[in-house]
């Protein structure tokens, strides 16, 4: 596994060395090289060196060029406008570099040398309720980012602070207690599967049902808030109905996660309940610090920035003055544990922009208490919100949150139309296995191709669409490759860099070659749309190339073999990134 570096971070420290040799009172200045247009590439950083240097920008831009020794990957290097460098690399050393890249498992892509412990909070939902199309940006987007860190070297360890604490299990509990059957299955008995379906049928009747004991029958209530205390208190009876809960819920969950393609595993389930043996302890600290202070019998902390409309400062409430612990409690004892006993040095959270607020409160607060710091920092990956075709928050006819597993479900519906119609040799299980894969992939693309934190709109036509920024396009360009190497017959995808390369295969060519530098910035910028926008441009140059270059037709067996080399390695790439982002690449389609 050996890394390859760029053609662009060559040219840099080649224009680097030039511009130390001819101007050494430059010190160490950036050439500010950038992808270009007229060039290869183009460097901006003399005009503003010549400024400080009170020089002429063209008679240092030429100085520099004269000071860069021969060499086989700068063909030409051009002064241009008021002092640019416009630089082009040879067809060889494009051809070089891929070829390096295509020997390695890894495309040639580094390892973040300051690779460290990023522990994320991601797909969180709520036990005993229904998941919707705000738990899908957080699983999805948490997903992606987990495969890219973990492809930079990062250590990632996966939590699923799922909601199963708090006041409304005394009402399911005292309502199953009192409805002892209500949770029971249809298909009782050994081996016996429960679909997810019918566990959450089961939760959503029940949740209901005593939904409208406890606000119609005071008596309810009473034996219902009595067994919030009893849960809290330990009591084993309550606790092992309240297991009941969690277990029926996890069983759907992993049926919508299996939907959605995405591996949870169950060591990494660790709710809000997982963090109770810690909340007071991390009250204590908080008071004993005086972080947090005591303000009318709740223990609050105090922003000097946060106000309310009135402008009175808004705390964040530790516990309340009945002394229960809230969401802000166990956040807070989970950043404890995640840094003290998991040893992160990352905390990234991808939670929905409207808890911004509240993170931005508790991150202070862990800062105050020193748990954050210059080593361990938090991040909030805040996405926004689903919106319908109708640019309004993404509701049913009836006004009621959509449910994610029907949209899945239509999203697989609608992509197995459009797989059926282009199929020509698929199997009926073909095309409804294509069909989950170019479904989910749809929306999960469609999630992660704009920046998170916008909100978008949920159209599924626009994505299982065959043109356009979609996931589909980004498969069929992987699958007529797979079909162009099948017909190569003994032709084999080589290396040649004696040949002259056209322009389309030179676009080609540099973009493949940037596949690292795209991984690093989508890595430390926790911004997947930046990996997505890369393959996306990837399948376009493709599209480019294949409609202006013969490949199995070129005039030489030399020439097809370096362009078969081009679709493959346009393929594997393709295939990593969208690896990363959750995606599959189907062979055929
Ligand atoms: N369960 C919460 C919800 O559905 C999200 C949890 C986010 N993570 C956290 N550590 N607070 O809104």
């Amino acid at each position: 596994m050996a890394s390859v570096p760029s053609l662009a971070s060559t040219v840099q420290q080649r224009l680097a060395e030039g511009l130390s040799a001819a101007l050494p009172e430059a010190g160490s200045a950036d050439p500010l090289l950038r992808r270009s247009d007229r060039a290869d590439f183009q460097a901006n950083g003399i005009l503003a060196l010549a400024k400080q240097l009170k020089g002429n920008p063209r008679e240092l831009a030429t100085k520099v060029v004269e000071a860069i020794p021969a060499n086989d990957v700068l063909q030409v290097i051009e002064v241009s406008g008021p002092g640019f460098l416009n630089i082009t690399v040879s067809d060889a050393a494009i051809v070089n570099t891929l070829a390096a890249r295509a020997a390695d498992a890894r495309l040639g892509v580094p390892f973040n040398e300051a690779a460290g412990t990023t522990v994320i909070d991601y797909a969180q939902p709520n036990v005993a309720k229904e998941m919707h199309v705000g738990h899908l940006r957080s699983a999805v987007i948490g997903a992606a980012m987990v495969e890219i860190l973990e492809f930079t070297g990062e250590q990632v360890v996966r939590r699923h602070h799922i909601g199963d604490w708090g006041t409304q299990f005394g009402m399911l509990i005292q309502y199953l207690i009192e409805h002892p059957h209500e949770l029971d299955h249809k298909a009782e008995g050994a081996g016996a599967e429960v679909s997810g379906e019918e566990a959450m049928s089961n939760l959503n009747r029940l949740y209901k049902a005593s939904r409208a004991l406890f606000d119609s029958d005071e008596e309810f209530k009473t034996r219902a808030r009595a067994r919030v205390v009893d849960l809290q208190a330990g009591d084993e009876q309550t606790l092992a109905l309240w297991q009941r809960f969690v277990d029926e819920s996890k069983i759907y969950f992993y049926s919508v996660f299996e939907k959605l393609d995405m591996d949870i595993r169950d060591p990494d389930i660790v709710g809000e309940s997982g963090y109770n043996d810690m909340l007071q302890e991390t009250c204590r600290i908080l008071e004993e610090s005086g972080v947090a202070v005591r303000s009318e019998g709740a223990l609050c902390v105090f922003f000097d920035d946060i106000k309310g409309p009135e402008g009175n400062p808004v705390p964040l409430i530790v516990q309340k003055s009945d002394g229960g612990f809230g969401y802000a409690a166990t956040d807070l004892s989970a950043i404890r544990d995640r840094v003290q006993n998991l040893k992160a040095s990352t905390l990234l959270y991808v939670v929905d922009a409207r808890q911004s607020l509240h993170f931005k409160m508790v991150f202070e607060t862990a800062r105050r208490a020193g748990w954050l710091n210059d080593e361990v920092k938090a991040h909030q990956l805040a996405f926004g919100t689903v919106l319908g075709k109708d640019g309004k928050p993404f509701k049913t006819r009836e006004g009621e949150t959509v449910r994610l597993v029907d949209l899945l479900d239509e999203a697989v519906e609608r992509a197995s139309a459009v797989v059926r119609e282009k199929a020509q040799d698929l199997s009926e299980e073909e095309i409804a296995e294509r069909g989950a894969q170019v479904g989910i992939g749809a929306v999960k693309y469609a999630d992660l191709s704009t920046s998170a934190a916008r909100d978008y709109k949920f159209d599924l036509d626009q994505m299982v669409s065959l043109n356009g920024d979609t996931s589909v396009y980004l498969q069929y360009a992987y699958a007529r490759i797979q079909s162009i190497l099948r017909k190569a017959g003994d032709a084999r995808p080589a290396a040649h860099p004696e040949l002259a390369l056209a322009a389309s295969e030179r676009a080609l060519g540099l973009h493949l070659d940037s596949f690292g530098e795209v991984i690093q910035e989508t890595a430390e910028e926790f911004a997947p749309h930046k990996l997505a926008a890369y393959l996306y441009q990837l399948a376009s140059l493709y599209t480019t190339f294949y409609s202006e270059c013969p490949v199995l037709k070129a005039d030489t067996p030399e020439q097809v073999e370096n362009r078969l080399f081009l679709c493959d390695l346009t393929a594997r790439t393709l295939h990593q990134g969208m690896a990363l982002l959750g995606i599959r690449t189907p062979e055929r389609l």
